[in-house]
């Protein structure tokens, strides 16, 4: 599985990237406004920093407007990936890009059905929303196990984004469930290189190779 950052923070995504660990980048316009810049500046910004996909959602309703924005869009750099919301006049909008060549995620997938259409319209990525699934008391990951399944079961190479991600547990789980890939915030992808045994290990070796030194 691999790694995307959930952002429009351009120092959380350097962070990330320095690892060596990140594939891509998705946005939504809730985590662009949290930034207060301009929207091009920022995407393009976001594009010369990371070389993989980087989702940017339209925000227009209508298919025509859609796929205006969504070129727009598109043209600001080659790894752009529109995102598109999963709904009628989006998935016409999915047709129409995926016949002009430009890459799309569908976003706002909470059922199998609407994963299946997203793929067939010729989306790129889906992207099923594991933790707001959860907060309704429904199986976010048990969603996406299920896509994984049917799209093997089809021979379907749209790739599933596991999105909505809270917690270090939903990435794991992500993975086990065949999720091509997660996009995780910058806490989670912090929470998920710590472990208490790793920390009191190097203050042993550390304090243990104190000790040699002192005595050599
Ligand atoms: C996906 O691409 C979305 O940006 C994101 O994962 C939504 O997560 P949230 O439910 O924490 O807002």
């Amino acid at each position: 599985m691999k790694f995307f950052i959930d952002t429009a923070n351009v120092n959380e995504i350097k962070e990330i990237n320095e690892l060596g660990v990140l594939a891509g980048v998705t946005t939504n316009p809730t985590l662009v406004a949290k930034e207060n810049v301009d929207f091009h500046d920022r995407l393009k910004e976001i594009t010369s920093i990371v070389s993989g996909p980087v989702s940017a959602e339209v925000v227009s309703t209508k298919a025509e407007e859609m796929i205006e924005e969504g070129k727009q869009l598109a043209a600001l750099a080659p790894n752009i990936t529109v995102k598109v919301p999963m709904t009628e006049e989006g998935l016409k909008a999915v047709h129409a890009f995926s016949n002009q060549g430009i890459k799309t995620n569908v976003t706002l997938i909470f059922s199998a059905n609407q994963a299946l259409l997203a793929a067939r319209a010729g989306a790129t990525f889906v992207s099923p929303f594991v933790g707001r699934l959860d907060d309704i008391g429904q199986d976010g990951l048990q969603l996406v196990a299920q896509i994984s399944a049917l799209f093997d079961m089809y021979g379907i190479d749209t790739e599933i984004i596991a999105a909505s991600i809270r917690h270090t547990l939903h990435v794991t789980q992500a993975a086990e469930s065949g999720s091509d890939i997660a996009t995780i915030p910058f806490k989670v992808f912090k929470q998920m290189m710590q472990h208490p045994l790793t920390d009191k290990g190097l203050d042993a070796f550390l304090s243990d190779w104190e000790k040699y030194k002192n005595n050599h």
